[in-house]
C-alpha cells in the first residue's frame, strides 16, 4: 500500500451492517425484528425432489446462516462460516492441506494454534516452518515447492508483532500460496485482512466479536467460492459447527462491537501511555504507539488498536506475580490458572480475571534469573510495583480526563493522524474515562 498519513479509515456503515444485514423482519412470518433462535435439528421437507434450504442442522441452520452472512459482510468477503471454537476453525484450515504439503507459520502465535501446526499436523504428513513473518525476506526463503499456506496471527499473541499483510499476500500470490490471517486481536472493525490481499480471515469469536465471555466460537471468511466450498464441506462433514443459541449470542454481541472497540482503543492508549512513563516498567508494546517497531505498517493496514497490550515489568517472576496479585479486580477462581510451555525458553502463564486475561511470561532457562530476582526483590522495587497498581486504579480517571482535554499531548501524532471519525469520538466524550 502507498504511503498514508494516518490510520485506515473506519469501515463505512459498520454498525448498520451488524444491526441489519440478513435480518430483514419481513422475511419471517412473525416479522420479528430480532432473528429467531432455531434449535430444531431437523426440518420439514414439502417436496422431496425440490430444492431444500434446510434439512439437518449440522448441514445448515437458519440462525447460523444469519450470523455467517453478517460475518461475511463485515469482513468484506463473500462467504462466512461459523465453527464451534476458534480452534475448530483452525482445524478446518488444516483440512485444506494434503499429506506432504508444507505451511509457513508466524513464529509467535497463540499456544494451541502452535500445538496444532507443530504436533498435530505432522501426524497427517503436513510439515510447518515457523519463521519471523515480519521479515518478508525470511518468508521468501522459507517457501518450498510444496508450500500451500502462509499463516499469520496479526498482531501476534502475546508480543503484538505486526506483519505486513499486503506484502506477504503479494509474495504468496506470485507463488500460488494461500494466506490466512488470524484477526482475533483486532476484529474486522479495526483490520480487514481480505481487503489487504489475504485469502482467509479467521476469528476466535470467543473474544471481542461476542464480547461477553459467555460462549466459545470461531469463524472463517473468504472471498473465493472454491475455498468456501472446501471449507464448508469440512465444517459440515467433520461436524465443527456451533449451537444456534451461541450463534444468536454472537449476532447480538456484534451489534455493539464498534462501540466496544472504540472504547478498548481509548483505554489501551491511555494505559499504554501511563505505563510507558512509569519507572518500574521496562517497555510497553502497543501497535498504535509510535514506539512500536512496525507502527508504520500497522497504521497502513488497521483503523486503530484493540485493548490488548504487553508490558515488561523490571525484575522477574517474583515481581510479575506480586504485580498480578495486587491488581484490584483480580478474581482467580479454582482451575483458572494455566501454564503452557510452547517455547523452550519461556514459560507462559495465563490468569483469567473477570472478563479479562493477563498472560505473563518468564524466562525459564535464564541462569541469571535468580540473581536478577534477588536484586530486584529489594524492598523499594517491591513497593514500587505495588504503587504502580495503586496508581493504575487511582489515577486512571484523572489520566483519562487529561487525555480527553489534550489527546494529542498524550498520544502524540499517532492519534492526531487517525481517521477523522476516531478523533471526533475522542473529542465528543464529555467525561472521558476508562470504562
Ligand atoms: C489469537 C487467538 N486465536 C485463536 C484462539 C483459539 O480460539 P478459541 O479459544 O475460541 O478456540 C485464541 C484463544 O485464545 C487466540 O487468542
Amino acid at each position: 500500500m502507498g504511503e498514508k498519513a494516518g490510520f485506515l479509515p473506519f469501515p463505512k456503515s459498520f454498525e448498520t451492517i451488524c444491526m441489519h444485514h440478513g435480518q430483514d423482519p419481513t422475511q419471517w412470518k412473525s416479522k420479528a425484528v430480532i432473528p429467531h433462535i432455531v434449535p430444531s435439528t431437523i426440518f420439514e421437507i414439502d417436496d422431496p425432489t425440490g430444492p431444500k434450504e434446510y434439512i439437518y442442522s449440522r448441514v445448515g441452520n437458519p440462525t447460523r446462516s444469519i450470523l455467517e452472512s453478517v460475518l461475511a459482510a463485515i469482513n468484506k468477503g463473500r462467504f462466512g462460516l461459523c465453527f464451534s471454537s476458534g480452534m475448530s476453525a483452525l482445524t478446518a484450515i488444516l483440512g485444506l492441506l494434503k499429506k506432504d504439503e508444507h505451511l509457513i507459520c508466524c513464529e509467535e502465535i497463540s499456544g494451541d494454534s502452535h500445538e496444532v501446526f507443530k504436533n498435530i499436523a505432522t501426524n497427517y504428513g503436513i510439515c510447518t516452518t515457523f519463521v519471523d513473518v515480519t521479515d518478508i525476506n525470511i518468508v521468501c526463503k522459507a517457501i518450498q515447492p510444496n508450500t500451500k499456506l502462509i499463516w499469520v496471527e496479526n498482531p501476534s499473541n502475546a508480543t503484538l508483532k505486526i506483519t505486513d499483510i499486503c506484502s506477504i499476500s503479494k509474495l504468496a500470490k506470485e507463488n500460488e500460496i494461500l494466506v490466512g490471517v488470524d484477526n482475533t486481536f483486532l476484529t474486522p472493525y479495526l483490520q480487514r485482512p481480505l481487503e489487504l490481499g489475504a485469502d482467509i480471515v479467521m476469528h476466535s469469536l470467543t473474544k471481542y466479536m461476542n464480547g461477553h465471555s459467555d460462549i466459545i466460537m470461531g469463524s472463517l471468511c473468504v472471498e473465493r467460492q472454491d475455498l468456501h466450498k472446501q471449507l464448508s464441506l469440512i465444517q459440515v462433514v467433520m461436524g465443527l459447527v456451533p449451537s444456534p443459541i451461541d450463534c444468536y449470542q454472537v449476532i447480538r454481541g456484534l451489534k455493539t462491537l464498534g462501540l466496544r472497540m472504540d472504547q478498548h482503543h481509548i483505554n489501551s492508549i491511555i494505559i499504554a501511555k501511563f505505563l510507558d512513563r512509569n519507572s518500574v516498567v521496562e517497555k510497553v508494546v502497543h501497535p498504535g504507539l509510535r514506539t512500536h517497531a512496525n507502527y508504520n505498517v500497522f497504521k497502513q493496514q488497521a483503523s486503530g488498536h484493540s485493548g490488548i497490550l504487553s508490558f515488561y515489568i523490571k525484575g522477574g517472576l517474583h515481581e510479575s506475580v506480586e504485580f498480578i496479585k495486587c491488581l484490584p479486580l483480580r478474581k482467580l477462581p479454582e482451575g483458572s490458572k494455566a501454564q503452557c510451555k510452547y517455547r523452550k525458553d519461556m514459560l507462559f502463564n495465563y490468569i483469567k480475571h473477570h472478563s479479562s486475561v493477563i498472560l505473563f511470561a518468564v524466562p525459564t532457562l535464564n541462569k541469571k534469573l535468580n540473581e536478577l530476582q534477588n536484586e530486584l526483590r529489594e524492598k523499594d522495587n517491591y513497593i514500587l510495583i505495588k504503587k504502580l497498581d495503586e496508581k493504575i486504579s487511582n489515577d486512571l480517571g484523572a489520566e483519562a480526563e487529561q487525555f480527553i482535554d489534550n489527546p494529542n499531548g498524550h498520544t502524540e501524532k499517532n492519534l492526531n493522524n487517525m481517521a477523522e471519525r476516531n478523533n471526533q469520538i475522542l473529542e465528543e466524550i464529555p467525561q472521558g474515562r476508562i470504562r
